[in-house]
């Protein structure tokens, strides 16, 4: 089918992929609410118009955390997103290398960290939950040092998983051994592309980083219950501590949604956070990241990067995050989308079509350059 937009990837992608698996990218958690609310009050922004400034060259670059890139984007981490397409990981950093972002694999990815440095060609980022076991994380951090990683993502709005109806009408969630295993079986069965290039050329089908503590138990259920089991809801601000001895290159807190949360993480010397809901995943009913970013952009924008995500379905919506006051934004469905949809071509297209789509938004506001985005480039409505 025709991919002209990211919403046209997400329609390729439900095509390709088990219901299971597209159904969990999709949904949100509970009613949906804050699902519904990312999206629609990030478009709902208006963008202003400006004319006749001369936007004949225009520099999409931009510089986070030491590392130059070619556009302020970064691939967010998205669990299990190696199962959208072949050894799913690896094909994203590597579109994310040649597009000149970075990408971020998942403490839940399908691929460990050492396949997806063998893929890459370029530094990519790595994102850590706070897990129970504390020396299985001290051994991922060294995994992701010995990899090359240049900045660590820890993820802290998920002491507990927020609960998504949608993954129990699928057997993802809540059917458990030969029942859910056939129920998704049968997903799988029809449709074929998917089958042959992940269920059967796509093993091992392992949970990547956590195979090695899962004992043998290579079950989808037997990751969520292993989710439920080790991640750690003891997590406090004490916590950094123990994140900084063992990581000291660039530290960005991700999943806040309040200025006092984001004051704490610049006092502890976060280098920077990511203002996020975990794309509506987590708890339902909470702020809107466009509506919770300007308020934490004031409180400690001079103090750290911050950066955003949620909710951005084209490159209209970055401009708009940056105008919000972001510095950068991270993808999170759109890339797992691209990836179900086409693979690694899938995910480059999506890049360059985002791309194209902000030339045409920072044109028409008569804006050069990224750090020339700012919130003179809204209208009041
Ligand atoms: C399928 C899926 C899996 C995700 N897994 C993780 C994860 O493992 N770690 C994490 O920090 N965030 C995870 N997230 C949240 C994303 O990193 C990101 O915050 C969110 O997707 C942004 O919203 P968007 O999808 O509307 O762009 C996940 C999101 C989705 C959709």
């Amino acid at each position: 089918m025709i991919t002209a937009s990211i919403p046209d990837f997400r329609e390729a992608a439900r095509r390709r992929l088990p219901r299971f698996l597209f159904e969990y990218i999709d949904g949100g958690s509970y009613a949906e609410e804050t699902l519904r609310r990312n999206v629609s009050d990030l478009a709902g922004l208006a963008l202003r118009q400006r004319v006749l400034r001369d936007v004949s060259a225009l520099d999409l670059s931009t510089e986070l955390f030491g590392q130059k890139l070619a556009l302020p984007v970064a691939l967010a981490p998205i669990g299990l997103a190696g199962l959208n397409a072949r050894r799913g990981e690896c094909q994203a950093v590597r579109a994310a290398d040649k597009a000149g972002v970075p990408f971020t694999l998942s403490t839940v990815g399908a691929c460990t960290i050492g396949e997806v440095a063998a893929a890459a060609s370029k530094p990519f980022w790595f994102q850590l939950y706070m897990i129970r076991d504390r020396a299985f994380m001290k051994d991922l951090l060294a995994k992701a040092v010995e990899a090359g990683c240049s900045t660590l993502v820890f993820t802290v709005d998920m002491p507990v998983p927020g609960s998504r109806y949608r993954d129990y009408h699928t057997g993802l969630a809540g059917t458990g051994g030969l029942k859910g295993a056939a129920w998704r079986f049968a997903q799988a069965a029809v449709k074929p592309d998917w089958a042959w290039d992940v269920g059967i050329n796509g093993r091992p089908h392992t949970l990547g980083n956590v195979a090695p503590v899962l004992q043998g138990k290579t079950g989808i259920e037997d990751f969520f219950a292993w989710m439920r089991n080790n991640f750690d809801p003891s997590i406090n601000w004490r916590d950094l501590d123990f994140i900084r001895s063992e990581w000291k290159g660039p530290l960005v807190i991700k999943g806040i949604l309040d200025p006092e949360d984001a004051k704490e993480a610049a006092q502890l010397g976060a280098d920077g956070l990511v203002v996020s809901n975990h794309g509506g995943r987590q708890l339902d009913g909470v702020l809107s990241s466009a509506r919770a970013l300007p308020p934490i952009v004031d409180a400690v924008g001079d103090r750290m990067t911050v950066l955003a995500d949620g909710g951005i379905r084209s490159g209209l919506d970055i401009v708009r995050m940056l105008a919000l006051g972001a510095k950068g934004v991270l993808l999170g469905r759109a890339w797992a989308w691209a990836l179900g949809a086409g693979g690694e071509a899938g995910v480059t297209k999506m890049l360059k079509l985002i791309e194209a789509e902000m030339r045409v938004a920072m044109a028409l506001t008569g804006t050069t350059k990224i750090s020339e985005i700012n919130r003179s480039c809204l209208a009041e409505t």
